[in-house]
Parts: structure tokens; C-alpha cells; sequence
């Protein structure tokens, strides 16, 4: 959100009374309606959203499969062969989670290089990883 810029204006009375109290149509405004971004930007820079969901779905797939694993030398295969035969959707999971790690590391690496082909180890902000600034420094 642009600190102090805000350009929503509530145009009902109720909007006005509900933006004093709670300005979340105001949040969702001033980040994904109204949020300058700079025209530089490609879809290269998609990845870092991407690996944001896909770390949530890792999540999500892998707390589930976690229930029905056994992880233990002597059941670890009889539970990951039961997760895939027998639990609802188990073989779906496993897949998701298992092809979701191979896409991870390859959004991670196309992440990490248009990070740095757009200059993130130059100053004067090497440290920070936010790399859409002039290159002209
Ligand atoms: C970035 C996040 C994650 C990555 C990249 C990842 C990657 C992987 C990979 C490569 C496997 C082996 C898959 C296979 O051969 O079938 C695996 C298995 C597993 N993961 Fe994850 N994982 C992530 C997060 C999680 C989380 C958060 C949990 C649970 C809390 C979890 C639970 C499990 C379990 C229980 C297995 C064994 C079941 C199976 O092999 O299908 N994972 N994970």
C-alpha cells in the first residue's frame, strides 16, 4: 500500500461509516486495485508469488499426508503404498506434493536468477533482495 496516498474515496454513507472503523475495502483498494507498480516489471517477477502458493499448497498437501505417515524404517513404505491404494484421494495428494517439490526448486532457481540478472547484489541494496530500482548506480 502507498503509505499516506490513498486514493479511496467510500462513496456511500455506509462505506464512509465502515472505512472509519474497519478500512479493509480500503486495504484491498490501496493493494490490488490502485498499487503503482514500477513499468519495468515482467512476468519474471511472477515467481515470487508463485512460490508463495506453491509453499502453501506444499503445506497444505504435505500436513495431510503427514497424517497417514508412518515414519518409521519398518512402515514407512506399507504407509506411503496404503497413502496411494487405500486413503480417499491419497494417490492425488502424493502427486501433488511429490511433482509440487520438483516445480518448487525450478520457480526457486528462475527466482533466484531474475533476481539477479535485474541486479539484487548491487547496492545500495544488496541486503534487502528488492531489486526494481534505476541500474544506472
Ligand atoms: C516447501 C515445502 C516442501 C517440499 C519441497 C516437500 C518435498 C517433499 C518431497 C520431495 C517428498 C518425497 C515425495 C515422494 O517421493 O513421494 C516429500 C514427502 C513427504 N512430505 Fe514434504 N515437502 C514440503 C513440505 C511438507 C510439509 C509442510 C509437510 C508436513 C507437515 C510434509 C510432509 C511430507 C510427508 C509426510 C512426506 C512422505 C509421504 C510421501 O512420500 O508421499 N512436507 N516432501
Amino acid at each position: 500500500m502507498r503509505e499516506g496516498h490513498s486514493t479511496y474515496k467510500p462513496k456511500t454513507g455506509i462505506e464512509r461509516w465502515f472505512d472509519a472503523r474497519l478500512p479493509l475495502p480500503r486495504l484491498v483498494h490501496d493493494s490490488f486495485i490502485v498499487y503503482p507498480v514500477p513499468r519495468n516489471l515482467n512476468y519474471a517477477y511472477t515467481f515470487g508469488g508463485i512460490l508463495t502458493i506453491m509453499l502453501v499448497a506444499q503445506i497444505l498437501t504435505g500436513v495431510v499426508l503427514a497424517m497417514h505417515y508412518a515414519a518409521d524404517t519398518t512402515l514407512a513404505f506399507d504407509s506411503v503404498e496404503k497413502i496411494v491404494r487405500d486413503v480417499n484421494s491419497g494417490w492425488l495428494l502424493r502427486s501433488l506434493h511429490s511433482n509440487g517439490a520438483s516445480f518448487f526448486f525450478i520457480a526457486v532457481y528462475i527466482h533466484i536468477c531474475r533476481g539477479l540478472y535485474y541486479g539484487s547484489y548491487k547496492s545500495p541494496r544488496e541486503f534487502c533482495g528488492y531489486s526494481v530500482v534505476p541500474t544506472c548506480w
